[in-house]
């Protein structure tokens, strides 16, 4: 088993996160998966940006959920990263799935439910990923346990991860309950308890948001199925360092 390297809001730290920008970058560097946000704009079009509001990632401001598909994309999503990117717009869900669909790569959507919960968020992501056939190597993940129980209704061919950064008594349990078939958790959650726990249970867990030498190592000891990282290069180079003294 090796733990994949999965690019967090795609190469985060180069580019924009979750613009075609980062991407591509984290696509061109090796990552060998993408995860990525998703909201809902007032006309129902599903939307790759990371924060409810527009504030802090766009030229704009207010709530993504206030803005019609056409007003959200002419926003400058670069500039507040680094002027060179001052095209940087914000991207559809459909327009990522097309770019995403010849390439080998992991998808992880996350569904950013847990503070709006939007109407039908699930249904529109599900029949969008259907539609393009990727349910196969994509994982839905979400911290809204609601939204978790919703997405059971799709259970038998899709990947529904619960995300948490909490502490629970059993956590592997409590997401099992939901009907979750797989665990996306905060580094510090990480232990040999709670991967044999998901192991017995065959439920895949990944980790967030892992950028630092001793954490990524902790995964590939732990056996993490895959870390999200904003360096994916980085993580690709201590994974052969990692591989390199197993051998030894
Ligand atoms: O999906 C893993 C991770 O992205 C969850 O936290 O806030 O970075 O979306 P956040
Ligand atoms: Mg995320």
């Amino acid at each position: 088993m090796i733990t994949k390297i999965i690019a967090h809001r795609g190469a985060s730290k180069l580019a924009p996160e979750n613009t075609m920008y980062a991407f591509e970058l984290g696509y061109k560097l090796g990552a060998e998966g993408i995860e990525t946000d998703v909201q809902l704009t007032k006309d129902n079009i599903p939307v790759l940006i990371h924060d409810e509001t527009v504030k802090r990632t766009t030229s704009g401001t207010g709530y993504v959920k206030d803005y019609t598909y056409e007003e959200l994309s002419k926003l400058d999503a670069g500039s507040w990263f680094s002027p060179e990117f001052r095209n940087a717009r914000i991207i559809t869900l459909e327009e990522f799935l097309v770019w995403i669909k010849p390439k080998d790569l992991y998808i992880n959507i996350e569904l950013k439910n847990n503070k709006i919960d939007y109407k039908n968020l699930e249904s529109i992501v599900y029949n969008m990923l259907k539609t393009h056939r990727l349910l196969e190597r994509t994982t839905l993940s979400t911290f809204n346990p609601n939204s978790v129980k919703r997405l059971v209704t799709y259970q038998n061919n899709i990947e529904i991860a619960f995300l948490t950064s909490k502490k629970y008594p059993n956590l592997v349990e409590y997401a099992r309950k939901l009907g979750a078939n797989a665990l996306h958790v905060k580094y510090r959650l990480v232990n040999q308890q709670l991967m044999e726990q998901a192991y017995e249970k065959n439920m895949p867990v990944r980790v967030y948001t892992v950028n630092k030498y001793k954490p990524m190592m902790h995964c590939f000891n732990q056996g993490c199925d895959g870390i999200f990282t904003d360096v994916p290069y980085k993580a690709l180079t201590f994974r052969k360092v990692f591989q390199y003294k197993k051998k030894l």
